[in-house]
């Protein structure tokens, strides 16, 4: 085996060139997802954790070029799910077996601290994980939802490229998303971050450059999904990311942080059928099918192509499952906190 790949495995530890050449070197594909994969195995066994997401709100302050569901954008339906529904849609969650609830929105000020520390209440009473997904929030807010019971929040980074971050949203500051991962960090959340791979002008330096982030501030959790354009927004005629170069960001990241949760993203899926499964089996030990109902799937569109707008939480329970079980896998009857089966 190349020896870069027999370090990683016995070491979990690389430096940027080495990773650099493995992101290169399309002919160690195969090895560096099998190598992936026996590290996954062997640290976290068979199980896959399931968390059951719910797109609470569309509506978002925020202006990312990537996103459909940046405030520029007026070809978008926005919606809203009041604090019942909400609640409502994470108990049937919670009966059809998901131990994680993730409650995911664009920065909506109508979810204010107090609204949103009733929601997560409410929530935990269900004796379920709860992961949050709100985006950047002052040190205070994520102490109350912490002190409300939240478990873990997902945050990503996009990218650690600050001139790239900067292009990718002129008005958000590199610096206080850096402050908020830390912030999650200190209140002792697990911690979720990631990338986009595929952004315009990101260089494989840089990817490198973001797996050495997720290794120095020991990322409970990695979500790495392909850019997909997105017709709506000002990057509607970028190439957006390969499926395989996503791939092997997801492996590398494996090698290197073997005990980690590492989701088998919706956008691999989107870009590749069958992306999940695959994902599987390069090293995650993750997905997070939708929970949400009806035509709001649709509305939360983030890029085109998105997988099961018009599947039902019910549908996309058995489908999951049956592709789980397929590969030989079992679904986790635990919270699948970090390290746990
Ligand atoms: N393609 C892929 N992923 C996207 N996201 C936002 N827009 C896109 C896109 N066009 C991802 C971001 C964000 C997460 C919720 O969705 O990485 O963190
Ligand atoms: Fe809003 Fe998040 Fe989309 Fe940026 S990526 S526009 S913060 S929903
Ligand atoms: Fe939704 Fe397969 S996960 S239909």
């Amino acid at each position: 085996m190349n020896y870069i790949l027999e370090k990683a495995k016995n070491t979990h530890d690389l430096n940027k060139d080495e990773i650099i050449r493995l992101l290169k070197d399309d002919s160690i594909s195969e090895s560096l997802f099998e190598t992936a994969d026996y590290v996954r195995e062997k640290t976290l066994g068979n199980s896959v954790h399931l968390r059951g997401l719910i797109e609470f709100t569309n509506i978002c302050k925020r202006n990312c070029m990537y996103c459909g569901l940046r405030r520029d954008n007026e070809n978008l339906k926005r919606y809203r799910l009041s604090e019942d529904e909400i609640v409502e849609l994470a108990k049937k969650a919670v009966a059809y077996g998901y131990k994680t609830i993730v409650i995911q929105g664009g920065e909506d000020d109508y979810f204010t601290k107090d609204r949103m520390v009733s929601i997560i209440k409410r929530i935990k009473s269900f004796d379920v994980a709860l992961t949050l997904s709100l985006g950047e929030k002052t040190f205070e807010e994520y102490k109350a939802f912490k002190e409300a019971g939240a478990d873990r929040y997902l945050i990503r980074i996009e990218t650690t490229d600050k001139k790239l971050y900067n292009d990718m949203d002129p008005e958000m500051s590199f610096e206080n998303r850096l402050d908020c991962i830390k912030n999650l960090g200190i209140l002792n959340y697990e911690v979720g971050t990631g990338i986009l791979v595929g952004l315009p002008n990101q260089t494989l330096e840089s990817i490198a450059d973001d797996i050495l982030y997720f290794k120095k501030i020991n990322a409970d959790m990695i979500g790495i999904g392909p850019f997909i354009p997105n017709e709506d927004t000002p990057l509607k005629d970028a190439h957006g990311g390969n499926f395989t170069l996503s791939l092997k960001v997801m492996a590398i990241t494996r090698l290197l942080l073997p005990d980690i949760n590492i989701p088998a993203t919706t956008a691999m899926e989107s870009l590749s059928p069958n992306g999940r499964t695959k994902a599987l089996q390069c090293g995650a030990n993750v997905v997070m099918p939708n929970v949400t109902e009806g035509e709001y799937r649709r509305l939360y569109a983030l890029y085109p192509g998105k997988i099961c707008v018009d599947d039902t939480p019910l549908k996309c329970r058995g489908c999951i499952t049956s592709k789980i079980t397929r590969i030989n896998r079992v679904v986790s009857d635990t919270k699948g906190f970090r390290g746990q089966r």
